[in-house]
């Protein structure tokens, strides 16, 4: 059986359907992500900017333009992303939706995506590439609204140069006055697709923090527990251990009230060690687990959504149980911590 060809713009139109949707689809995500412009959340707008900022060429136009107003920058990416989405699936001013795409697209790889190892497994290079034949060829030769055939003209005084197209078989483009119309109609959409992402937007319930207001190496040196605590409460290794414990460690820190943590939340903390910020979690079985909130892949501070330890900044995904890497670019697990609970307090180990 013979295959037809296609011609080379038609065989890149699938191509150009892909990259419009997943715009649009990127966009929404974001806007629909509780989290996304919530401050302390793991996927907040300006935890990611900070990230992807971190050591990367690209960083410093981040810095300049965004971080200082991440909620602005969000949602204005967002509502970006989703109408160069339409334009390009439509096949409206195709070349110049392009090539917002591509410089989107190689913002993000000299940020987001620069520090990904090998490099040809950040996304963001790939599809910087993908944008440029549109930004080359625009949608010629594929259906579009930029070569659309107006078959009904509505204006009289049009009437008569589209019926010559129409009569010789050959592709009449819109006019530049229908076409801003066509673009200021997307623009609308664009923005109410953005605003029913955003009320369709869960609520976002704040990560706990025992260390807030106060370096953890401030919140209450941990002598040995009194008679009466030691007596009436369990001492809990961070790896899920669970053993009486005639005293605490030495150094332990007191974080908190057990009590503000129920199984399956996590919270941060800042190691008594060294600074760095921690992350506690309550497993199902009322265990506690601890790692570094340390991101082994470029330094961004985790979260915890839905049992698992994910970094805002590139998609990494740590096993809350034991720290070790179950999806995307983080090269190491993170550092187990260790804390105790004992006497209805938690404590932090310096490590
Ligand atoms: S810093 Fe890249 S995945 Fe965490």
């Amino acid at each position: 059986m013979r295959v037809p060809a296609f011609s080379p713009a038609k065989a890149l139109f699938p191509l150009r359907l892909f990259l419009g949707l997943t715009f649009v689809y990127a966009g929404i995500q974001k806007l629909s992500d509780p989290g996304f412009l919530h401050a302390g959340a793991p996927t907040y707008i300006g935890t990611q900017l900070h990230g992807f900022a971190s050591g990367t060429p690209g960083g410093f136009i981040l810095e300049t333009f965004a971080s200082p107003i991440p909620i602005v920058a969000g949602v204005g990416v967002a509502v970006t992303e989703i109408l160069i989405g339409l334009l390009v699936t439509a096949g409206l001013f195709t070349r110049i939706a392009a090539a917002c795409g591509l410089g989107l697209n190689l913002l993000l790889f000299l940020t987001a995506s620069w520090h990904t190892t090998p490099y040809f497994l950040g996304p963001d290079l790939v599809f910087t590439f993908a944008w440029l034949p549109f930004v080359l060829a625009g949608s010629a030769g594929q259906p579009a609204l930029d070569t659309a055939v107006i078959r009904i003209p509505r204006e009289r005084e049009r009437g008569a140069r589209l019926e010559a197209f129409e009569g010789s078989g050959e592709v009449a483009p819109l006019d530049l006055s229908t076409r801003r119309v066509l673009l200021a109609e997307l623009a609308g959409v664009a923005v109410a697709i953005a605003g029913v992402s955003t009320l369709l937007k869960g609520s976002y319930s704040p990560a706990k923090s025992f260390a807030s207001g106060a370096k953890a190496g401030k919140a209450g040196k941990a002598g040995p527990p009194s008679p009466k605590q030691a007596a009436g409460g369990s001492a809990q290794s961070a790896q899920g251990g669970s053993a009486q414990a005639p005293s605490l460690p030495k150094g332990a820190v007191k974080l908190g009230p057990g009590s503000r943590l129920p199984s399956g939340e996590a919270a941060t903390y800042t190691d008594p060690g060294d600074g760095s910020p921690d992350i506690l979690i309550r497993d199902s079985g009322g265990n506690l687990k601890a790692f570094s909130a340390v991101c082994t892949h470029a330094g961004c501070t985790v979260g915890y959504a839905e049992g698992t330890i994910v970094c805002p900044c590139h998609g990494g995904e740590y096993s809350s149980e034991t720290g070790e890497v179950i999806a995307g670019p983080p090269p190491a697990p993170l550092a187990p911590k260790q804390v105790v609970e004992a006497g209805g307090q938690i404590y932090a180990v310096p490590s």
